[in-house]
């Protein structure tokens, strides 16, 4: 079956990117971007493609030179999924914040919405896509409702989980490790199956499109984030072991990565992870495994959470302490609020809870970010709720130039990797610091040595302070 009209519910991170580059490199399916929000489709659909509601290196690029011919971007989500033949589901699944599971499970209600939307409309037979990170077994939820709320219509569901990282989603998506397709082993699940890797074979070798029964690849998608997540809280335990014995955690790394049974990559130590998939997916992992009584299970994945927090507690600590144990009324200089370079997200980024802990510690925190606006950082420390928007607005200043963000600050905090900070003019950013003046590097980006001979105090992740 050669599918020709594709449909996406979710103009998000992930529903933006990989419609586009599909759309890229299938000319002749006519793919349609649905999403409720109206303000993110008019910025998708902005005449001036550097104004898309997603920063991602390449993409304005793919976005100008598909948009129009074959790729659309709308609100009218009936019409699309009346006209698709295959239905991506791409809509957020976030930790939910109410009722049973609060905390940990994964709120399907917007998953739920879109299924009985597609029932409700759907007039033919249709390709019912997960694009979304589901808790494994939900492909079964949606049968069932597509099933008992449809009209009569037959539907296939396929889950074909994401594998791209932000701020390299172009070059993920075009080049990927591997394509993941779940789906019923009966012949009209295999045939749906084939459908789905033959869209991807425009572009990506068929030994890199796995085909697995959905079950497999729902619960697959939760262990890859759960497995990164893992390597980067390990490195990050480390870390500290580092620096209090004057080993380097970069050189334990090097170390260990070399072994190619362990590999190089997701080793960095860091002020934390953040993102809007790690922490989610292993808390639904985490309370999978309670819901069907494995203990163990949930408490060995929980603690690649309890790591992280402490992690990020850890370094707002070291401000703290090397400020002679008091950062009341101290101008502390953040660069960078993203949760990771080259990108415009800030979910869960780890700079909303260093900075919340300071704030706590009545610091006045200035922050700086090439791609995130000032009034994202507001909505993520006042989605805290630690203290009201007024005292937020008030502690807490954002500005737009890197060298007035350090001027007269007791400190410097790296929260971001990007790129630009490692090129800045560290002397005169120096001559205009309180003394002594400290860089916490919580990257691990910067020469320490540069900072040190110029006169900085720098503190970095897993080195000791004179090391
Ligand atoms: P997002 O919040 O950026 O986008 C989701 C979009 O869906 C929003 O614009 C929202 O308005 C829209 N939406 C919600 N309900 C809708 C409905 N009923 N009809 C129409 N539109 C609706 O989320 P995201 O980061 O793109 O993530 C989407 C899914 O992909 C999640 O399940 C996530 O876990 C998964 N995922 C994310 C990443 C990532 O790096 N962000 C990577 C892989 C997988
Ligand atoms: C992740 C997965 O990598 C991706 O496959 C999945 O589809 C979505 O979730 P993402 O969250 O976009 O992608 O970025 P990722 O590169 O995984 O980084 C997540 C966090 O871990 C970032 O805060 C990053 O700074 C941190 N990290 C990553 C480290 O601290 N050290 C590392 O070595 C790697």
């Amino acid at each position: 079956m050669k599918i020709q009209s594709i449909c996406c519910i979710g103009a998000g991170y992930v529903g933006g990117p990989t419609m586009a580059v599909i759309a890229k490199k299938c000319p002749d399916i006519r793919v349609t971007v649905v999403d409720l929000n109206e303000a993110r489709i008019a910025a998708w659909n902005d005449e001036d493609v550097s104004k898309i509601p997603v920063y991602e290196p390449g993409l304005s690029d793919v976005v100008a030179e598909a948009r129009g011919r074959n790729l659309f971007f709308s609100t009218d989500v009936d019409k699309a999924i009346d006209e698709a033949e295959m239905i991506f589901i791409s809509v957020n699944t976030p930790t939910k914040t109410y009722g049973e599971g609060k905390g940990q499970a994964a709120d399907l209600k917007w998953i739920e919405l879109c299924a009985r939307q597609i029932a409700r409309v759907a007039k033919g037979d249709k390709i019912v896509v997960e694009k979304s990170t589901l808790p494994v077994r939900t492909a079964s939820t949606l049968k069932d409702i597509l099933e008992n709320t449809g009209n009569g219509m037959n539907f296939q569901i396929l889950s074909n989980p994401e594998f791209l990282a932000e701020g390299t989603a172009v070059e993920d998506l075009m080049a990927p490790d591997r394509v993941l397709i779940g789906g019923d082993q009966t012949e009209e699940g295999l045939k749906a199956i084939d459908a789905l890797v033959n869209v991807y074979a425009n572009w990506v070798p068929k030994e890199r499109i796995l085909t697995t029964n959905v079950w497999s690849s729902e619960l697959s998608k939760l262990t890859a984030n759960a497995f990164l997540a893992q390597r980067v809280s390990s490195i990050n335990s480390l870390s500290e072991l580092c620096e209090h014995t004057e080993a380097d955690v970069n050189e334990v790394s090097r170390a260990i990565g070399t072994d190619s049974r362990i590999g190089p990559k997701f080793l960095k130590a860091s002020v934390g992870f953040g993102g809007s998939c790690f922490q989610k997916d292993i808390l639904n992992l985490v309370y999978i495994s309670r819901s069907y009584g494995l203990n163990e299970v949930a408490d060995y994945w929980e603690q690649v959470i309890i790591m992280n927090d402490y992690q990020k507690k850890r370094f707002s600590k070291k401000i703290i302490n090397n400020l002679y144990n008091t950062v009341s009324g101290k101008k502390i200089a953040f660069l960078g609020w993203a949760f990771k370079k080259d990108t415009n997200d800030t979910r869960e980024s780890a700079a909303i809870y260093v900075a919340d802990h300071l704030l706590n510690e009545q610091s006045n925190v200035v922050v700086y970010d090439p791609k995130v606006t000032e009034q994202q950082i507001y909505t993520d420390l006042d989605y805290l709720g630690s203290r009201a928007p007024e005292e937020n607005k008030e502690s807490l200043k954002v500005v737009n130039d890197p060298y007035e963000v350090c001027k007269g600050a007791h400190a410097v905090a790296v929260l971001t990797e990007w790129d630009e900070f490692k090129s800045y003019d560290w002397q005169k950013i120096y001559d205009n610091m309180l003394k002594p003046a400290h860089v916490f590097d919580g990257r691990n980006i910067m020469d320490k040595k540069a900072l040190r001979d110029i006169g900085f105090k720098v503190h970095a992740i897993g080195t000791a302070d004179d090391n």
